[in-house]
This record gives structure tokens, sequence and C-alpha cells, in this order.
């Protein structure tokens, strides 16, 4: 078994006590980095990159050869699961993911199938497992899936959306057809981020990029009801080590006590939240990740590690603090400010763990 090098990660998760606070960066392997760039033309689609696990486990470990991160996250998509059920997904240039069969009536969810991970989505494992073999215990390796609402969301939809008429529209009218869509995308969910923990990662993380679209009632319902179904079927352990969970809820900030509620083991913010008062709120029952405004990094260095500096001190002393974006990082950003943003946590964060301020 390999033993890792760097914990802090998983220890932050866990609130034990670390010497600095951790930081990666949600899509800290995309677009941004012309490393990456070069590999995604000539795999000629984004989907190829993430199908074959060599191309998959090259982009992942690319942020890590430039900058001090404490953990690596799989290199995939929320949307390998729709389109292992059938969908047909496609990346259109400019546009974003498209479905070539939306889910759209009752046959249509009647017959969607529960993939097997190891069969329709094999690749994934597969990246795991070599991308494991790979980090050799540098750092930690974060599997994830999207959340079972947020995977409605798209299957429904057929594509991104501002308004999502089609899935509310399913929301109003049949509720409990949407009941039935969201209960297996929980069961496929939780195989599938199970596949994940037997193939090697060391933490998961649950993408709920669309909760915050709902109303409180119907976050509980839809969304978070869901998210925590999902966990309540993953094993947690693996070789008598834990394996930390993350919800993460765009636009969650005002449920907080409630998804610290859930099981999860950690809470994703996006930058619309306070730090310290979503500290207050959850206390002792959840880690914190985030939350720096992705536009910061637009910013002159000098604003942002004022920026940086804010977060870290809002945070406060003490473990339980993982540093990250608030969403993901936006293709155009210059690598140098991520760079500097990661710099910046490693000077400043060490005096919160020695008991002191910044
Ligand atoms: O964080 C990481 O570094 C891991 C990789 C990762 C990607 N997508 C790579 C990716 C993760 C965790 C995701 C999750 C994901 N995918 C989410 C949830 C997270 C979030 O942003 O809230 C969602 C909603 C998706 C669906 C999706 N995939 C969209 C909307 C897009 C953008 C399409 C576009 O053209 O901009 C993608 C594509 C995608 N996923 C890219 C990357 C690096 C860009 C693809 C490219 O190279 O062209």
């Amino acid at each position: 078994m390999t033993v890792l090098k760097n914990d802090c990660f998983l220890r932050a998760l866990q609130r034990l006590p670390v010497d600095r606070t951790p930081v990666w960066m949600m899509r800290q392997a995309g677009r941004y980095l012309p490393e990456y760039r070069r590999v995604r033309e000539q795999a000629g689609s984004f989907m190829t990159l993430c199908t074959t696990p060599e191309l998959a486990c090259e982009v992942t470990l690319q942020p890590l050869e430039r900058y001090r991160l404490d953990a690596a996250i799989l290199f995939s998509d929320i949307l390998t699961i729709p389109d292992a059920m059938g969908l047909g997904l496609e990346f259109v240039e400019g546009e974003g993911p498209q479905f070539q069969k939306p889910v759209r009536t009752a046959e249509d969810v009647r017959q969607l199938p529960i993939p097997d991970p190891e069969k329709a989505l094999r690749y994934v494992p597969d990246a795991v497992r070599l991308i494991r073999r790979e980090l050799d215990g540098r750092v930690p390796l974060i599997g994830f899936s999207g959340s079972p609402w947020t995977l409605a969301t798209y299957m429904v939809e057929g594509r991104s959306s501002r308004e999502f008429r089609k899935i509310k529209g399913l929301m109003y009218e049949q509720p409990e057809l949407l009941h039935i869509l969201l209960a297996k995308l929980t069961e496929s969910v939780s195989l599938y981020l199970n596949a994940q923990i037997t193939a090697g990662v060391d933490a998961i993380m649950v993408f709920d990029t669309w909760g915050g679209v709902l109303s409180p009632v119907q976050y509980r319902q839809f969304s978070l009801n869901y998210a925590r179904l999902a966990l309540s079927s993953i094993t947690r352990e693996r070789a008598g080590k834990k394996i930390p969970a993350i919800l993460f809820t765009k636009g969650g900030g005002q449920w907080l006590e409630a998804m610290a509620a859930s099981g999860y083991d950690a809470l994703g913010l996006d930058w619309t939240t306070d730090i310290g008062d979503a500290r207050a709120r959850v206390g002792d029952l959840v880690a914190l990740q985030g939350n720096l405004d992705p536009q910061a990094l637009y910013a002159p260095i000098p604003t942002l590690r004022a920026e940086v500096r804010q977060i870290l001190e809002r945070y406060g002393e003490g473990s339980g603090h993982i540093f990250n974006l608030g969403h993901g990082v936006w293709p155009d950003v210059n690598p140098e400010h991520v760079g500097a943003m990661i710099k910046a946590v490693h000077e400043c964060s060490p005096a919160l763990h020695r008991g002191g301020a910044i």
C-alpha cells in the first residue's frame, strides 16, 4: 500500500491538526494551462481525454508539476453517468454539453439503465488505478460525481440551461416521475463513487452545481435528500482508512445547517458566503472548502494576495479549512496568477495553525 507523503488535505477534511491550510482548485486541470490545451488538441476532443486513461492521467498530473497543490482531482466529467445511460453526450465547441436523447417522458425514465461502473464506465476506474500508480503517494486523489439533482437537470434539459424550464416543469407537473429519475440516479452515483473508491481515490466530492436554483423546500426534497441517500450507500473506508466526502452546492449558502447535518465530512462554499460566518453556523459538524471568487484571479497580484489573506483570516485559527475557489477556474486565467494564489496560501496560512493570527 502506498503511504501518502502529503496528507494535509485529508487531515483538514477530518479537522485534525495541520501545519498549514491545504489548497487545490476546482478545474485545476483545464484550458487555462497551455500544456492541457496541447494534449486536448492532439486528442481531438474533451471526451477522448476522459475515456483514454493514459490521457486522463497525464492531464490530472499537469497542475501538480507546476504548483504546490495538496490534492489531485480525477480528470473526468460529471456527465459520464448520463452518457453511460445512453443519452448520447456531445460537447459542442462554444456551446457546452448536449445530449442527443434527453429524458422527457415516463417511458424515457423507465428505460434508463443503471450503469455498471466496471463495464460502461470502466475507463473511469481504469484512470483512477493509473493515476494512483503515477501519483505514487505524492498527494491524495479526489474522485467525484455530479449530484442526482444536477445530473437530472442536464438529462432533462438536454443541455446547459439558465431558466431550467423543462426540469422545473417536470418538478411541478409530475413530481413523482422526477423522484423515480432521482432514485435511479442516486443508485448510479453510489455505484460509481464506490467503484472509484475501490479503484483508489482517497476522498470523494459531489458537485451539486444547480441545487441553488431551487426554493428551500424543493432543495431539501429534490437535491439534498438524494445527495444524502447516495452517500448512505457509499463505503467510506478502504483498508481501515476513512474516505472523506465533500458536498458542494453552488448557491447553497443559506442551507449550510441542513447540509452540515447530511452526513458529509465537508462542505464546499461558493464566494457569496462569508467563510467565517459559515464556520460559526456549522460548528464542529463539518470542514469547509473554498471560497475565493474565481474572478479574483484576474486581479493584480497584490489584490489577489489580499483576497486570499482575507479568506484565511475570516476562517480563522485551526484546522478544518481547505482553500479553493468558489467555483471552477476560468479558461482565460493567467497561470501565473494561479501560482500567486497558491503561494499566498503557503505563506499566509502557517501562522493560523500555530495558534496565531496572520
Ligand atoms: O476539477 C477538475 O480539475 C476535474 C475535472 C472536472 C471537469 N468537469 C473537467 C472539464 C470536473 C470536476 C468537472 C465537473 C463538471 N462538469 C461540472 C460540475 C462542476 C461545476 O463546474 O459546477 C459540470 C456542471 C460539468 C459539465 C460540463 N463539462 C460543462 C458545463 C463543461 C463546459 C463546456 C465548455 O465548453 O466550456 C464541461 C467541459 C469540461 N469539463 C472541461 C473540463 C476541463 C472543458 C473541456 C474542454 O477541454 O474543452
